[in-house]
């Protein structure tokens, strides 16, 4: 099955906004796209106020002339619901369907995103425009994918106002059903938070002191599952009104706190992500191949859709530094290698004027005459080379366990010490693993796990009872497991599993955590084994695990600091500090070595080597991010040139090369 059914390319290009533009110059964006090998655009993201003016009244006639034009040219159309921005008119009409503030400030206008997404009114008239353009376009011959809406919850996660908070109610009522089982869920009976009426209940605002952790993990759920409604209401029109064509929306994988994914990834026929370089940060290409992972986990290992990336330089990081030579090239690449079937950009062409005018596009201010044009054409031509790696997968080793819940609960305030961070931790474990060119998943931590031979967990801090068997029974069956410092400590309430730390892996693990003892900014530790960590030790109980590893000074001197567990036919290991980043990285060697995983192959950790299958083909995609000149072993056809490959794939420094395995 094709990602998108009707395209028989890897799909290329990028959100395009010809309204923006007077008609002249879509004549030239639809020649120029045909020189850069564009075969889909993301039509109409933000053109609400231009396809309905004033309320119930539609002008669709400089839409369909732009479709004609795109059809005509044989380029698809990725067709947007405009519902991220509401019109002026919207909340001149509405202005209580502005989002309110934790801190009770109703938000203007002028901006997208400007509603409360509990909002009847904004439901309402985003129903009714996601109908008209339904209707309207259905048959339409150049649309291939419906795109809902725009990156749902980027600027208006959390509304705290009265609407929202009624709605919350309703979504707490539809949770506990009973006052009484939420006031236990809840532990109200702590400083005095128990509800004697369902109208009691507020969303979290700004409070005295911090909220009570439980109600903000519920108010996390209920925010994600109102934008989720949002959702599911434009979908379930375009599916009635438009069958046979699938619905996206872009997501913002790993980088967007505030969205449950793993749930709207069963909700979406296409996923699809938006991902920016951290345009200043030192190996940006990992925490790249970081989300693009992830993007293909959230897809449960079917292709996915890069909706935009960008060029060049984006406009709102503190100092957009533009790309370096061929690292476009490379950033699409690496998408591809992990399961993108399609690479598109913001945007096509670059805007004149708004807030976005400083972004990079295919199309830049200077023009045809530019490097980025010329990388555009250059990238278009080799997708175009790239087809038949439509719809082949990738196959990983390892699993990262990656919850959004257990992110919210971890970074609640009050914790042990602030330097506990998710994404931090997810990265300490991802990037080793990326050096020494292992293909990791991201799965939930309920979700089954006996394909990977290794599984590691992050800073699981929240884990339900039913993840907690799960990872039993993965280790029993055989599984190797790796389990990073506070880790199953509390329930989905924010509640401590009773009996100790880590309360739902203590049998698992061997050992109990008698005390946590964070460091002090700065401090380090050392281990018996001469690695040093910092941030986070803690007194650890020996109770059927073996120390691998000691702490030599330090609060817990004297005291094991990473462990084995035999638990049935697997092993669980538990290190209890942060170990350095080469620390982290031996410490991985090891497990991988202990989960069976074949030996790292000899090649520079900045070559960054996946492969896509599909039946009775592999094709090795090898990006080479560093300096030297690399020759990965292997023969094959380098598909990019046609030629074939006998003693080995040069990879240039800085190039990316695309083999197809043996000769076919
Ligand atoms: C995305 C957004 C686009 C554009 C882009 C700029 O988050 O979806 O519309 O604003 O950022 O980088």
């Amino acid at each position: 099955m094709p990602l998108i059914p009707g395209m028989d390319r890897i799909a290329y290009g990028g959100d395009y906004n010809p309204e923006q533009w007077p008609e002249e110059v879509w004549t030239a964006d639809v020649a120029l796209m045909r020189e850069a090998g564009v075969n889909l655009v993301s039509l109409g993201i933000f053109a609400w106020a231009m396809l309905e003016p004033a309320p119930g009244e539609y002008e669709f006639g400089w839409l369909d002339r732009n479709l004609a034009l795109l059809h005509d040219a044989g380029i698809a159309v990725d067709l947007a619901t405009p519902t991220a921005a509401p019109p002026p008119w919207f909340r001149h009409r509405h202005p209580d369907s502005a989002p309110v503030t934790r801190e009770g400030v109703r938000l203007g206008g002028g901006g997208r995103q400007s509603f409360c997404p509990s909002s009847p009114a904004y439901a309402a008239a985003s129903a009714g425009i996601t109908e008209q353009l339904a209707r309207r376009y259905a048959d339409h011959p150049a649309l291939v994918l419906w795109h809902s809406h725009n990156e749902y919850g980027g600027v208006n996660a959390f509304c705290y106002c009265e609407t929202s908070a009624a709605a919350f109610r309703n979504w707490l009522r539809d949770r506990y059903g009973d006052l009484g089982k939420l006031n236990e869920a809840w532990g109200s009976t702590f400083w005095s938070h128990r509800f004697g009426d369902w109208d009691e209940i507020e969303p979290p605002i700004i409070t005295a002191t911090t909220a009570n952790p439980a109600h903000e993990l519920d108010f996390f759920r209920f925010s994600s599952d109102a934008h989720l409604a949002n959702f599911r209401r434009e979908r379930d029109i375009l599916h009635r009104l438009s069958p046979g064509v699938p619905v996206t929306t872009n997501f913002m994988l790993a980088n967007c706190k505030n969205i449950d994914y793993w749930k709207w990834g069963a909700e979406v026929d296409v996923v699809s992500n938006d991902h920016y370089l951290q345009a200043e940060r030192a190996d940006n290409h990992i925490e790249l191949a970081m989300c693009a992972d992830l993007t293909r986990s959230v897809a449960h290992g079917r292709p996915w859709l890069l909706m935009e990336h960008s060029t060049n330089a984006v406009n709102w990081q503190p100092r957009n530094l533009a790309k370096g030579p061929g690292e476009m090239r490379r950033n699409s690449m690496q998408h591809l290698a992990r399961g993108a079937d399609g690479i598109l950009f913001f945007q096509w062409r670059a805007s004149r004027f708004g807030a976005e005018k400083f972004h990079s596009a295919m199309l830049p201010h200077g023009g045809t005459g530019t490097r980025t044009w010329r990388d555009v054409v250059a990238l278009g031509a080799s997708l175009g080379d790239l087809a038949e790696l439509r719809d082949s997968r990738v196959t990983a080793e390892v699993a990262l366990l990656w919850d959004w819940e257990s992110w919210w609960g971890l970074e609640l305030p009050w914790r042990p010490s602030q330097e506990l961070s998710f994404r931090e931790r997810q990265e300490a474990f991802y990037e080793p693993l990326w050096r020494a060119h292992r293909t990791v998943d991201f799965a939930h931590p309920e979700a089954a796990l006996g394909a990977y031979p290794l599984v590691v967990a992050p800073s699981s801090y929240l884990l339900t009872p039913g993840a907690a068997d799960n990872l039993r029974s993965y280790v029993d069956a055989g599984g190797t497991l790796l389990v990073s410092y506070f880790s199953g400590i509390v329930d989905a309430h924010d509640a401590v599993h009773p009996g100790g730390y880590p309360g739902a892996l203590r049998d698992l693990l061997g050992l109990g955590v008698e005390e946590f003892e964070p460091l002090a900014a700065g401090r380090t530790v050392r281990l018996d084994d001469g690695r040093t960590a910092d941030a986070w030790a803690e007194r650890l109980e020996l109770r059927g695990a073996t120390a691998l590893a000691s702490y030599a000074d330090g609060p817990a001197a004297g005291l094991p600091a990473i462990t084995r567990h035999e638990y049935g036919k697997g092993q669980a290991f538990y290190v209890s500090t942060r170990l350095s980043g080469a620390g982290t990285a031996a410490l991985l060697a090891t497990v991988s070595a202990a989960a069976g995983l074949p030996a790292p192959v000899d090649l520079p950790a900045s070559l960054e080597i996946v492969r896509r299958h599909s039946a009775g083909q592999e094709y090795l995609i090898a990006i080479n991010h560093g300096q030297q000149d690399v020759v990965v072993p292997g023969d094959g056809v380098d598909l990019l040139t046609g030629d074939p490959v006998a003693d080995g794939l040069p990879v240039p420094a800085g190039s990316v090369r695309v083999m197809r395995r043996g000769s076919r």
